[in-house]
């Protein structure tokens, strides 16, 4: 299974001052997270991809949330009642929740975004990072169809059967695995043959569980290094000192400042 895309050659051009900077869950150091505000302030401060999660309502709507649970980035708990879930509620529920109360006045009325209106605001600037963590994958392929991104997004998941069959549906779509899952604790080299076989042109991993070695070895298998979650001085240095190739922050700007790779 070929894992080349020209998404991923563009990434690998974007690494020379060392690693891309990728925006975790939009700017969310400064924004409510997986909100339209957040993509667009990372966008506008020139971050090559973001990050961000994404999840099916009850009746079908791919929307922007990283929790099962609305409670804790929406005011559902006053409109829903207590301990609702995503999974449970309407998109016509999700579409009057308030998602930027919770994190300041300033973004009141914030609303939960769908995947579309995320993938419209990031594109053509930044090369969304879609992960998934509900829905089918027909129903990401109709998204991503409708709004004409299917060559300028990556899907990735912790759940490597759904990044599989989902490259195998559209051979077109760049897709990475993330880690560590239940099988696969270390992108050991079972670990990377079965991302190879899955069509992974990327690994995305936790920063602090992975070695120089993990590193070259999953260069050597001819993917990408893309880790989580960095919001600091010494860790960005020791990711560019590792050799990853992108890394998430959820301070993009500072991220920057200190020298990572922008647009
Ligand atoms: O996508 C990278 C990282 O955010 C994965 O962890 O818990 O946010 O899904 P999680």
């Amino acid at each position: 299974m070929t894992t080349s895309h020209p998404l991923f050659d563009r990434l690998r051009a974007a690494t020379g001052g060392g690693p891309i900077v990728v925006a975790h869950r939009g700017d969310s150091m400064h924004h409510p997270e997986n909100t339209l505000a957040a993509f667009a302030a990372a966008r506008d401060l020139g971050v090559v991809m973001q990050e961000f999660d994404v999840q099916t309502t009850r009746d079908g709507v791919l929307v922007c949330m990283h929790d099962e649970s609305l409670d804790r980035t929406t005011d559902a708990c006053q409109r829903l009642g207590p301990g609702a879930l995503l999974a449970h509620a309407t998109w016509a529920e999700v579409q009057r929740l308030d998602a930027g109360s919770w994190f300041d006045q300033q973004h009141a009325g914030e609303r939960v975004p769908t995947l579309a209106t995320a993938l419209a605001t990031m594109l053509p600037r930044c090369v969304p990072l879609i992960e998934h963590k509900t829905g089918t994958e027909v129903a990401y392929l109709d998204a991503l169809r409708s709004a004409g991104a299917m060559q300028a997004c990556i899907v990735q998941s912790f759940d490597w059967q759904f990044v599989t069959t989902v490259r195998s549906l559209c051979p077109d779509l760049a897709v990475a695995v993330l880690g560590p899952t239940d099988r696969f604790r270390t992108p050991s080299s079972e670990a990377l043959a079965i991302a190879k076989q899955s069509g992974a042109g990327m690994v995305h991993w936790q920063a602090n569980a992975l070695t120089r070695r993990d590193v070259e070895r999953i260069h050597a298998a001819d993917m990408l290094v893309c880790t989580y979650t960095t919001d600091d001085e010494l860790g960005w240095a020791g990711g560019k000192a590792l050799g990853f190739d992108a890394m998430c922050t959820n301070d993009p700007a500072a991220a920057l400042r200190s020298g990572g790779g922008s647009s």
